[in-house]
């Protein structure tokens, strides 16, 4: 997310200015090019020396030392960042970006920059929860600059408050959230997604159930690369699996709680993808106690109903939204999965062979054939099913380009 981006990095001064080079170091992992600015008070606590060895540039703190006659060097800075970050913000520069002052380079080139600005306040807890901070953060975030809430913990002073600067892994993962929201470009911008993923659970009794061997891998990986590439992002999983918090998250058991999740939202979908593996029959009459073993007649002879199968109700539900389902099979791969197609009004089937040692159910590789409804055939040769989600949704993108 943060590669080739350019961010203008504003240090002002507090204490935990050493923190901000960590963050400034994962920036450059990441693959962004970073630029810094700190004011006065900011180089009292880490020379620029450090920041400008890291980021290899020089780094802005006066205004008025201008080497290059051909350039406005706070100018530039703001012109050419992609984002801003200001890190740490103290109480006295988040007054200043409130009120637009410019009286240093970094409150001059926060007010001359078009880009989002990102803000990580760092303070003492009195100068935090002062009324005067609190309006003026709010009319950051009215102005739509993030910022980011500190931490609550062990301050510099020596006491517990809300004002601590919060763990670089938090900023990252916000700010990754927040350029994602601001990228206009990316693909699947605006479309709404729902996926389904993992095995459903089927209760005979509060402590046993029928189910397969779905990990939910496939299903949480497209939930992912579908969210990176900008989509709002809601999966419906039985999977005890990870899940950015940016997505909505349903977690569900039963194929018919499966089904209610997906069908209150279907209206307002424009793609659902079922990748979850649904088991065509529950339990007809689930016992509320635990069963016992004298029970085994009716352990032995558990009475099965036919599920609702949620694609084929949605295929025929469905308006102009793009359906998507999965097709595992064992034998007669692509017969299956063509038929399927058709049979449940699907515009895309992922077809993809089971019972193999190292794809398919619980691994993290996977091998596909992906047909389209005009019987267009795509091969995706053994890879990582995160490489898969990515080509399925690159495949999905293409088709909706002529879907109406
Ligand atoms: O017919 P089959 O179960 O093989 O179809 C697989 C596809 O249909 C998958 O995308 C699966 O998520 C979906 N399905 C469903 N409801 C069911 C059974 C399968 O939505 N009851």
């Amino acid at each position: 997310m943060l590669k080739n981006k350019k961010i203008a990095l504003y240090v002002t001064g507090g204490i935990a200015v050493y923190k901000v080079v960590d963050l400034m170091r994962s920036f450059i992992k990441n693959g962004a090019q970073v630029r810094v600015a700190m004011t006065d008070s900011a180089t009292k606590f880490v020379t620029p020396m450090t920041f400008q060895i890291l980021s290899r540039h020089e780094v802005y703190v006066d205004t008025f030392s201008e080497n290059n006659p051909a350039h406005v060097s706070h100018v530039d800075l703001s012109d050419w960042a992609d984002i801003s970050i200001v890190a740490p913000a103290t109480a006295n520069t988040i007054g200043k970006m409130a009120y637009g002052l410019a009286d240093n380079f970094v409150t001059s080139a926060l007010l001359a920059t078009a880009s989002p600005i990102f803000v990580v306040p760092a303070m003492n807890t009195d100068m935090f929860e002062n009324p005067a901070t609190q309006e003026n953060i709010q009319t950051l975030k009215n102005r739509g600059v993030y910022v980011v809430d500190p931490d609550t913990g062990f301050l510099a002073e020596g006491y517990e408050g809300k004002g601590r600067y919060p763990e670089n892994e938090r900023i990252l993962e916000e700010l990754e959230n927040f350029i994602m929201t601001k990228d206009m470009t990316l693909p699947l911008r605006g479309y709404k997604i729902l996926i389904s993923a993992g095995g459903t659970k089927e209760r005979i009794d509060p402590v046993r159930y029928i189910t397969n061997d779905s990990s939910g891998k496939m299903g949480h990986a497209i939930a992912e690369a579908a969210y990176q590439y900008g989509a709002e992002v809601t999966l419906v999983t039985t999977s005890a699996l990870n899940a950015s918090k940016a997505i909505e998250r349903v977690q569900v058991d039963s194929a018919k709680a499966m089904f209610e999740a997906i069908d209150e939202r279907f209206d307002d979908l424009d793609i659902l993808i079922m990748a979850a593996a649904v088991s065509d029959y529950g339990v007809a009459h689930p016992a509320t106690s635990k069963m016992k073993k004298e029970d085994y007649s009716k352990l032995l002879n558990i009475e099965l109903k036919e599920n609702p199968d949620i694609l084929k109700t949605m295929g025929q539900k469905k308006k102009n939204q793009f359906l998507v389902g999965f097709a595992a099979e064992t034998d007669h791969l692509e017969e299956y999965a063509v038929k399927k197609l058709a049979e449940k009004n699907l515009d895309l089937i992922v077809a993809n062979e089971v019972g193999k040692e190292d794809t398919g159910f619980d691994s993290d590789d996977n091998q596909v054939v992906i047909f389209t409804k005009e019987h267009q055939r795509l091969e995706v040769q053994k890879t990582k099913k995160t490489e898969i989600a990515r080509r399925l949704l690159d495949k999905i993108i293409e088709e909706l380009d002529h879907h109406s």
